[in-house]
């Protein structure tokens, strides 16, 4: 029983699988609509999407060849339209700015229209995909650093055939690409970037690139740069000579200014601010040295900070930046004040010692006319006597010619005068010793006091003078260099 009942399971289980196995195979094909007999013309049905897949199967049939050019006796014009997105990024450090791009391109390709097969379709709009299919320009940047096409998350291709033939086929793309950075003048500088389109493959006897007729170049950035302004977007077309012939070339060019605000606020405000700050010790008294010392030495370790910090992302060029020529100048006045600090404990203690030695002269001095006076009054009696004996002489004479001469009056007048003489001598030794000692600085121009008084006005004015300079010089360069850039590329007519 066992047995039987087993065998019929098993031909049960062959008789279904055979079964299957048949149901399969009598499937019915998958339809394909007949090309031949179709009725190209009719179209009533607007969500009937056979007509475009017929349409396809047509185009991309045996007898289209996506190698070989569109048009075998002329060139094919490429319409180049690029529509900037978005700026992402210009780096000085890399030399290369990141931009977002909507690129565009529209070729004539005759193999593909279709306007003789259909009325119904106004174009085609089709998949990522089939860009692999048809035959490109291969329109490319050649100087890119590095290009990928956006994929969020399926390629962001749009492509689009007109019944005429036309293509259009639209890419956002993200280039990275170099810039020219060129630091003299930085942060006043400008940078120019450019980015430069060929078709890779063809040369202009088989592809001619042309800029879209009406505006092809454009901007819709939103997003600000933070340090950079866009302010030229120009663009040309030349052509090149490769050795494999003559290429077609569009240039875009890009000119971004720095924004020097922040630097005007990172670093001019702070570096005027400590070389202000380090001018503020020539009020200081000189007796208080160590915090004219410390003021200087702080300002000028602020100053290398601050400017360390800017350095520090900036590359390492070889030559004079317009911040160097600053800091170089914002250095020599913090270490002249110190040199000034120095020159003036010099020179007072200098004078000090002048000062020292004058009074153990003076001394000297002193000692000396007391001893003469000492001296004359012992010679005094003498010198009486012998005035006397000119009185008496005089005396004489003035018998002679009484009309002429007054008796005695002279020999009085006399003495008078040498006592005046004694006294004022012992009142110059008297302040010579004591209250009138400064009468004789005042002499020696060369004080502390003065020279502070001096660069009191002439450090600050000096200092002033020589950033007018400096701001004037590079804003007009500045200027210059952005007229140029604007000047440089005059788009084709
Ligand atoms: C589309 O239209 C064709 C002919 O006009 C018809 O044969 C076909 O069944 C239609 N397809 C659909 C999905 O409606
Ligand atoms: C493409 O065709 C559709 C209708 O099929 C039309 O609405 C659209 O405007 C066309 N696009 C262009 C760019 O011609
Ligand atoms: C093809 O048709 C499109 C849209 O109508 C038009 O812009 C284009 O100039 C045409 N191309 C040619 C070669 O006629």
């Amino acid at each position: 029983m066992t047995n039987v009942t087993g065998f019929t399971e098993r031909l049960n289980l062959f008789t279904l699988i055979w079964g299957l196995g048949n149901a399969i195979s009598t499937l019915p094909e998958p339809q394909t609509a007949p090309i031949e007999n179709y009725d190209w013309m009719h179209c009533d049905e607007p969500a009937n999407d056979t007509i475009s897949q017929l349409v396809l199967r047509r185009l991309f049939d045996d007898n289209y060849n996506k190698n070989t050019v569109p048009l075998k006796t002329s060139a094919t014009v490429v319409s180049v339209e690029f529509g900037i997105q978005n700026i992402a990024q210009v780096s000085e450090i890399s030399a290369s700015f990141t931009l977002d791009l909507l690129f565009s391109q529209i070729w004539h390709d005759p193999r593909l229209r279709f306007d003789h097969l259909t009325n119904c379709l106004q174009n085609l709009t089709l998949g990522y995909s089939m860009v692999e299919k048809l035959w490109t320009p291969n329109v490319c940047f050649v100087n890119s650093k590095k290009t990928e096409i956006h994929s969020s998350p399926t390629p962001n291709i749009f492509l689009m055939i007109y019944p005429n033939g036309t293509v259009w086929v639209n890419y956002r793309l993200q280039v990275q690409s170099p810039c020219m950075v060129d630091l003299v003048l930085f942060p006043m500088d400008i940078m120019n970037c450019e980015l430069i389109i060929e078709s890779y493959a063809y040369n202009a006897a088989k592809v001619k690139l042309n800029w879209r007729e009406w505006q092809p170049v454009f901007s819709i950035a939103k997003s600000k740069l933070s340090d950079f302004t866009l302010y030229g977007l120009q663009w040309t077309k030349n052509s090149f000579e490769y050795a494999a012939g003559q290429w077609d070339q569009l240039t875009v060019s890009l000119t971004f200014s720095r924004a020097y605000g922040f630097y005007i606020l990172q670093m001019y405000i702070p570096t005027y601010s400590s070389v202000f700050l380090s001018f503020v010790s020539f009020w200081i008294d000189l007796k208080a040295l160590p915090a004219r010392i410390t003021l200087g030495v702080s300002s000028l370790m602020a100053l290398t900070f601050q400017y360390g910090n800017v350095a520090k992302n900036l590359p390492r060029v070889g030559y004079v930046k317009s911040i160097d020529v600053y800091m170089v100048l914002t250095t020599a006045f913090i270490f002249l004040t110190m040199i000034e600090v120095a020159f003036v404990c010099y020179l007072d203690s200098e004078n000090n010692l002048r000062r020292k030695e004058r009074q153990a002269e003076k001394k000297k001095e002193r000692v000396a006319v007391l001893q003469r006076k000492k001296d004359r009054k012992k010679n005094n009696y003498g010198a009486t006597t012998v005035t006397n004996a000119n009185a008496a002489e005089s005396d004489l004479r003035s018998n002679y010619d009484e009309p002429f001469s007054q008796n005695g009056t002279t020999s009085h007048k006399i003495s008078i005068s040498r006592q005046a003489n004694n006294m004022f001598e012992s009142l110059h030794a008297l302040a010579q010793f004591g209250l009138l000692t400064d009468d004789d600085d005042e002499n020696t121009k060369w004080t502390a006091q003065n020279v502070d008084k001096f660069c009191r006005k002439a450090f600050p004015l000096s200092f002033c003078f020589l950033n007018l300079i400096y701001w004037c010089y590079y804003l007009y360069q500045n200027y210059l260099a952005k007229a140029e850039a604007l000047a440089q590329m005059t788009p084709p007519s």
